[in-house]
């Protein structure tokens, strides 16, 4: 599906990381893909994560999910709102959201949060780290963007909603089901429910921190580096004063640490994983005993359609034109011939059909096994 009233090379352009854009009636034929009461039951589950956040005055206060049933019955009508964490986990109507957006690649893809609100709801005036497409979902809300932020931005004090201790807005709309504000990280933004019955989508994107990618790969590196692997100064020179840590040592120091850190190809490998792990890994498909292979052949060719779970990462690299790594929550597949067009395809869409010939090529089918035993795909039942 398509969105209409946008324009992805406009927006590639001139707003994606750069600035706002409201779209408005971006759906061809919008339908609220979740109930708010099913909304309040994801957050009744204990692997779910969400939060309640409500308003009272100035103050202002934040629930920890997973949360009792009764706790709905107790909100009044007003100055509350649910947050539900990666909805598209558990929800494929939700996950459906994300499909229009695939004008950004996959990798850079984090979740759909899913905020509910009583009439004057909202977490207050904040910013992100992230991009997000905020989809209005039902009824509706009033949003103010502001200025940019950083992290010197002052804050509010003792609450962890990361709430923006001065807000001047810039620019104002109420957004009605089917329209949609992209917010560009680090821009001040306050939404707030107008009415009873406000569900927005939140279709966030991650960028890693160049922290995070230094500290998750030296991680991995550590392991595979040996006690061994040591400074070494067989050629050593006397110096004038032994005090001194020479330069011909710095050097042989920092080529240590650089020429590890360089090795680009042991880094593509590392970071396909990484960012291919699952944020949430408790959505389980894993069947409780592994399926032989004949068996998800028999089905396939029976016509049922190879999902991807909802939950699960893909995303591939090339190695030139003929052979690819596929990375599938943290796993690493090496693809080659057929194989090639299969990852290619099951990394473009959520759901396919198996032609013939990839039914057909026992390496296809064996990864194809390899995949539905660890739970990262399923297949239909019906045909
Ligand atoms: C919300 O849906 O209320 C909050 C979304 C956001 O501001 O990031
Ligand atoms: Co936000």
């Amino acid at each position: 599906m398509q969105l209409q009233n946008f324009d992805i090379d406009v927006f590639l352009r001139a707003h994606w990381q750069k600035k706002p854009l409201l779209i408005k009636n971006a759906w061809p034929a919008w339908d609220n893909p979740i109930e708010p009461d099913e909304l309040a039951g994801l957050a009744c589950e204990p692997q779910i994560e969400s939060r309640l956040i409500a308003q009272a005055g100035a103050t202002w206060s934040v629930e920890n999910g997973p949360l009792p049933e009764a706790r709905f019955g107790e909100l009044g009508t007003k100055d509350w709102t649910l947050l539900v964490q990666a909805a598209d986990h558990y929800v494929p109507e939700v996950a459906a959201l994300i499909e229009p957006f695939s004008f950004i690649p996959n990798w850079r893809i984090d979740d759909v949060m899913v905020s509910y609100a009583a009439d004057g709801g909202g977490v207050g005036p904040h910013f992100d780290q992230y991009d997000v497409f905020l989809i209005q979902g039902l009824g509706k809300r009033k949003w103010q963007i502001g200025a940019m932020c950083n992290s010197d931005t002052p804050m509010l004090p003792g609450s962890d909603l990361r709430q923006l201790a001065e807000f001047e807005p810039t620019d104002e709309w109420v957004l009605e089901p089917g329209d949609i504000l992209y917010v560009p990280p680090r821009i001040a933004h306050n939404g707030t429910a107008i009415g009873d019955d406000c569900m927005t989508y939140s279709v966030g994107f991650r960028a890693p921190s160049r922290a995070e990618l230094i500290a998750d790969y030296c991680d991995d590196m550590l392991e595979h580096l040996d006690e061994d692997d040591r400074y070494g100064d067989p050629d050593l020179k006397l110096q004038s004063n032994p005090g001194e840590i020479p330069a011909s040592a710095i050097d042989r120091l920092h080529k240590m640490l650089t020429d590890t850190m360089r090795d680009r190809a042991a880094f593509a490998r590392w970071f396909g994983g990484y960012n291919s792990t699952r944020k949430y890994p408790d959505m389980e498909w894993t069947p409780q005993e592994p399926m032989p292979q004949r068996d998800i052949v028999a089905a396939l060719s029976g016509g049922a359609p190879l999902y991807r779970n909802p939950a699960s990462r893909f995303s591939f690299i090339r190695h030139g034109n003929t052979s690819l790594s596929l990375f599938v929550d943290g796993d690493h597949f090496d693809c080659s011939g057929d194989m090639v067009l299969f990852a290619e395809e099951i990394c473009s869409r959520n759901t396919m059909h198996l032609s013939s010939e990839m039914l057909q090529s026992e390496a296809v089918t064996a990864l194809i096994a390899k995949l539905y035993n660890k739970g990262s795909v399923e297949f239909g039942h019906d045909s």
